[in-house]
């Protein structure tokens, strides 16, 4: 059996600040960090636009509490606000060690870090590497993790959290490259496993956002947190929903519907094209639903809406977002200096996640910890987001709470000993579950029976819900596990098995969508990204809570926790 003193599930932004962080305050301490993809290919990599700290370079009258006030707002005050504050305060501190260990900001031209404008945010926060943000910084990270000694487990995809006495005693993984299945016992466990994009079939997300951390963490009893709340970018390139910045918003794009009409002026006027993301991508949805929506021909009645910064001139354009200028050539031969971007809403993050503490300790539920086991990152619910997360709040996150997670387990694990398990148990489970898949003689491919979960999940639980949908959705989509018994894999190798994996993963999105289907049908009021239709309006008497939905495969219970306001009260939120 292997050991480490600390064991990293995850290679993103947040997984990696941990690891630093640990070696750092404690080089003697033995760190793992496992990823499914090199930590360089993580998702983070692909993050655009910026990351948000009231560092003041371009607008003097920022400070952290006029980040934390649009941070509370944005979330539709669902977010905690201890935690808000945690993550404003330390955001410029962040972003300067962030610089001091190589990452290649872009400047303004007096030499300082330059900040751009961003949705939801009142003031020129967003710290950038043009639109390749998320890239500048987790390859430094990972840099530096090669320097202080992290032994990296690249291509190893984590199959089961050993949970027992209520503690975290180490993983089951699994080598990609060769199917040797091993158990990783630790002192403690830190997941920082992304988030779950390919639960829906238009997404943002790379193809291992598959939400194996949420999932894992679910089917080991730990509850999640406030699920409901999926965020869909507004500008997902049409047709394939890939990323195109909001930096470009930010740089001054207009959206336009087919009659040529800067549409926000109807439901955000102060901020137009920089309001938050629930709003920008409902007003979209509502645009399209009128039929002002286009087609590729041009004419009206579409699926998608025009981006447009024709007027920005091509040396801004290829300057500041060259990357949305280059995707929208590539992917659709559109050259943006001459012609509109067609977008539309396209999954993004995940607000919920893991419930854990400011310390970043997972939550057993509303008023008690497991021990052993912390989460960050995406996969994490600290919820500094609550309804509905800010644009360039993410990476801050992953920063600030990924430097948090690493001091809090360094100091965790000082007086622990190696936990007690049956690890040969865990082990011997874990290759039978493997080699039955492999056995399985049904008659649905994986790739068949994964489409028909992502389609579900976006025609019943998109960016507008009711009751009815998402009663349908959730009988669908427990007719489809059922069909997960009829799977079958052509490939029975033991080298490079991606449909294995593939099969694997399908479980985690199986849990994961159950539990957004079941928590979105319980919350019956409209707040941040959960717009019911039939609840339109927002309600602090009976919602202005967390929910925490336990999975079993029978069912998912729902039960609630208090949010922390301790600064900021619940007001209407207008833009
Ligand atoms: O639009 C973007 O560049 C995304 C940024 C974010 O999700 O924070």
């Amino acid at each position: 059996m292997i050991k480490h003193d600390i064991v990293i599930v995850g290679g993103g932004l947040a997984g990696c600040r941990a690891a630093l962080e640990i070696k750092r305050l404690y080089p003697s301490l033995d760190v793992a960090l496992i990823a499914k993809t090199h930590p360089i290919r993580s998702h983070s990599v692909a993050a655009q636009g910026g990351i948000a700290a009231s560092l003041k370079n371009v607008d003097p009258e920022d400070s952290w509490e006029a980040h934390a006030f649009d941070t509370v707002k944005g979330s539709d005050y669902l977010a905690d606000q201890d935690a808000v504050e945690i993550l404003t305060k330390e955001a410029p501190d962040v972003i300067i060690e962030l610089e001091h260990l190589g990452v290649l900001f872009s400047r303004s031209s007096d030499g300082r870090i330059a900040q751009r404008p961003f949705g939801g945010h009142s003031h020129s926060r967003a710290c950038y590497a043009a639109d390749k943000t998320g890239h500048a910084i987790l390859h430094e990270l990972v840099n530096n993790l090669r320097r202080y000694g992290v032994h990296i487990y690249d291509e190893w995809y984590v199959l089961k959290l050993i949970l027992e006495d209520n503690q975290a005693k180490g993983v089951i993984a699994f080598e990609i490259t060769t199917s040797k299945v091993e158990a990783i016992a630790a002192k403690a466990v830190l997941f920082a496993t992304g988030g779950y994009g390919r639960v829906y079939n238009t997404t943002s997300n790379d193809y291992a956002s598959t939400g194996d951390g949420l999932g894992m963490a679910a089917a080991a009893g730990i509850p999640l947190e406030d699920m409901e709340f999926v965020q869909f970018h507004p500008t997902g390139l049409y047709p394939v929903g890939v990323l195109v910045s909001e930096a470009v918003r930010g740089e001054g794009a207009y959206l336009l519907n087919s009659e040529g009409e800067r549409f926000m002026t109807h439901y955000a006027p102060s901020r137009m094209e920089l309001a938050p993301r629930d709003i920008t991508s409902r007003a979209i949805g509502l645009e399209i639903r009128a039929g002002r929506g286009i087609n590729l021909d041009g004419s009206a009645g579409g699926p998608f809406v025009y981006l447009d910064v024709r007027h920005l001139g091509e040396v801004t354009i290829k300057s500041r977002i060259p990357f949305a200028w280059e995707e929208a050539h590539r992917l659709l031969g559109v050259d943006a200096v001459y012609q509109p971007i067609p977008v539309r809403p396209t999954v993004h993050y995940c607000m919920g996640g893991i419930p854990v503490n400011t310390a970043t300790q997972v939550r057993r539920d509303g008023n008690s910890l497991v021990e052993r086991f912390f989460a960050a990152g995406e996969c994490s619910c600290v919820s500094v987001h609550g309804g509905n997360r800010l644009g360039a709040n993410s990476l801050l996150e992953c920063v600030v709470y990924g430097r948090k997670a690493g001091a809090s387990i360094a100091q965790y694990v000082q007086d622990k000993d190696f936990p007690e398990s049956d690890y040969e148990y865990h082990l011997a489970e874990a290759r039978s579950a493997i080699n039955s898949l492999l056995e399985k003689e049904g008659t649905i491919r994986i790739d068949v029976l994964r489409q028909a979960i992502q389609d579900c999940m976006s025609e019943y639980c998109s960016v507008f819900r009711t009751q009815a949908t998402l009663e349908e959705g959730l009988d669908k989509l427990r007719k489809l596990k059922q069909d997960y018994n009829q799977i079958y894999l052509d490939d029975k190798g033991d080298c490079w098995n991606t449909e294995l994996i593939e099969a694997l993963e399908l479980q985690n999105i199986l849990i994961v969508a159950e539990i957004i289907l079941t928590s979105a049908l319980m919350r019956q009021e409209s707040r941040g990204s959960h717009a019911r239709e039939d609840y339109p309006t927002r309600n602090d008497g009976d919602f202005l809570k967390h929910t925490l939905a336990f999975y079993s495969p029978e069912k998912v219970k729902i039960d609630y926790m208090p949010v922390v306001i301790n600064r900021f009260t619940p007001q209407e939120r207008k833009y």
